[in-house]
């Protein structure tokens, strides 16, 4: 009797492991097939297109996005919907997918609700909602961020956290640079999950804009950093695609190089690029600048364009720390010292602290410093460009404004 008492009650205990296992195993189907890592970027005309880049763990994914106007989708099945592909490759050394997608033909000034997935009916991701650039964009806000360089889950915390301070401060931001250094390990993928899955509710609304760190390309390499993002392909001849490109925004040119490799074709491509911008307001972002903590000599030649076709504002990393500069021409100061630059005197140079884990000591001062400072707090800055006026506002994560100063494209 007790032995078969035994006996059912092991055949109880396997029939309950057996459904644990197929419960976990379809719990992973479900989960594989769930797209992530998803981020909007531009690449072609902000006012009529938006681009998109995501993961899946699911062999053979189709690229799809279906959108439709308006800031709800009731239902997707609808005539209302707009369906775009894409590309699917597999990602560097890993079975994970990557998925690229740009949807085109969009209204100026438009909001739409979008999804993205394989066309499986469970591989949808949540609904987001962006909107296009309007037609005459001459009032708007950016953040930038840089540094957010994690490795582990917390760290990735106090990137979220950076953001969502800097969107309660400027809920109307219109994109995000960054100015590199995303990760620690660039191959370490679970660091990308990370980075993406604590931005997610603002990186799948807003354009998550790229620079290229010495955690991003690292030894020439550069994949899986470029992986991540959908890009303008109009960058220097000889970078890695996807590490140097331009795009226009409203009455902004900006022009995103990349400080780790081949910096002198770039000169080249530099200068082409500022040269060929009619925009009134002009903006470099790079990794390590000229002018950030320290001085970096090798893209000093860079310095000489910026110059001469009148860079307003360029935008560093790299140093973890925060430091603003005079505005400067030739290498030296020029103005009258105050925080209102009047009518392009000099270019202004900023570095904006960390958005992560990491903190560096604070460099010694030099000449052209203004601000600077080690303050061992996430930052982030608001920069709107409103007409002939740009104001830049830097503020840590507890929400303290801790610099402003204004540019103006006006004589006094
Ligand atoms: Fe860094």
């Amino acid at each position: 009797m007790r032995k078969r008492k035994d006996v059912m009650a092991l055949a109880a205990c396997c029939f309950v492991l057996v459904l644990g296992l197929i419960g976990l195993e379809w719990f992973k189907a479900e989960k594989s097939i769930k797209p992530y890592a998803i981020v909007t970027t531009f690449k072609g005309d902000p006012q009529r297109s938006r681009a998109f880049t995501w993961y899946s763990n699911h062999a053979q994914d189709e690229a799809i996005i279906q959108l439709m106007e308006g800031k709800t989708a009731d239902s997707w099945n609808t005539d209302k919907v707009i369906t775009f592909t894409g590309t699917t490759t597999t990602a560097n050394g890993t079975k994970r997918f990557v998925h690229k997608v740009e949807a085109t033909g969009l209204k100026p000034g438009t909001a739409y609700t979008y999804r993205v997935g394989s066309g499986e009916d469970k591989s949808w991701s949540d609904a987001a909602v962006f909107q296009t650039a309007s037609i005459d964009q001459n009032d708007f806000t950016f953040i930038n961020v840089a540094d957010s360089q994690g490795v582990t889950e917390q760290d990735f915390e106090l990137w979220g956290a950076t953001l969502n301070k800097a969107f309660a401060i400027f809920p109307e931001a219109a994109f995000i640079v960054h100015n590199g250094d995303f990760t620690e390990n660039p191959k370490d993928e679970q660091g990308w999950t990370y980075l993406f899955a604590k931005a997610k509710k603002w990186v799948m609304q807003v354009p998550l804009m790229p620079v290229t760190g010495n955690h991003d390309e690292v030894d020439g390499g550069a994949e899986p950093f470029i992986s991540h993002f959908n890009v303008p392909d109009n960058g220097a001849d000889g970078s890695i695609a996807g590490t140097t490109y331009s795009y226009d925004y409203g009455s902004v040119h900006f022009t995103m190089l990349n400080s780790e490799s081949n910096i002198k074709e770039q000169t080249k491509w530099l200068k082409q690029d500022l040269e060929s911008t009619d925009k009134p307001w002009t903006i470099v972002a790079v990794h390590q600048g000229p002018y950030g903590g320290n001085t970096y000599k090798k893209v000093k030649g860079w310095t000489e364009l910026f110059d001469e076709f009148g860079v307003d504002l360029v935008l560093q990393g790299h140093n973890h720390e925060y430091s603003r500069s005079y505005p400067l021409r030739g290498g030296e100061i020029v103005g009258n010292g105050e925080d209102t630059v009047f009518n392009l005197e000099g270019t202004v140079y900023v570095v904006t602290n960390a958005a992560g884990q990491k903190f560096n000591e604070k460099k010694d001062d030099q000449f052209y410093h203004k601000v600077h400072f080690q303050n061992d707090k996430q930052m982030f800055a608001g920069i709107r460009i409103n007409g002939d006026t740009l104001t830049f506002q830097a503020y840590d994560v507890d929400g303290n404004k801790l610099d402003e100063f204004m540019l103006k494209h006006e004589t006094i």
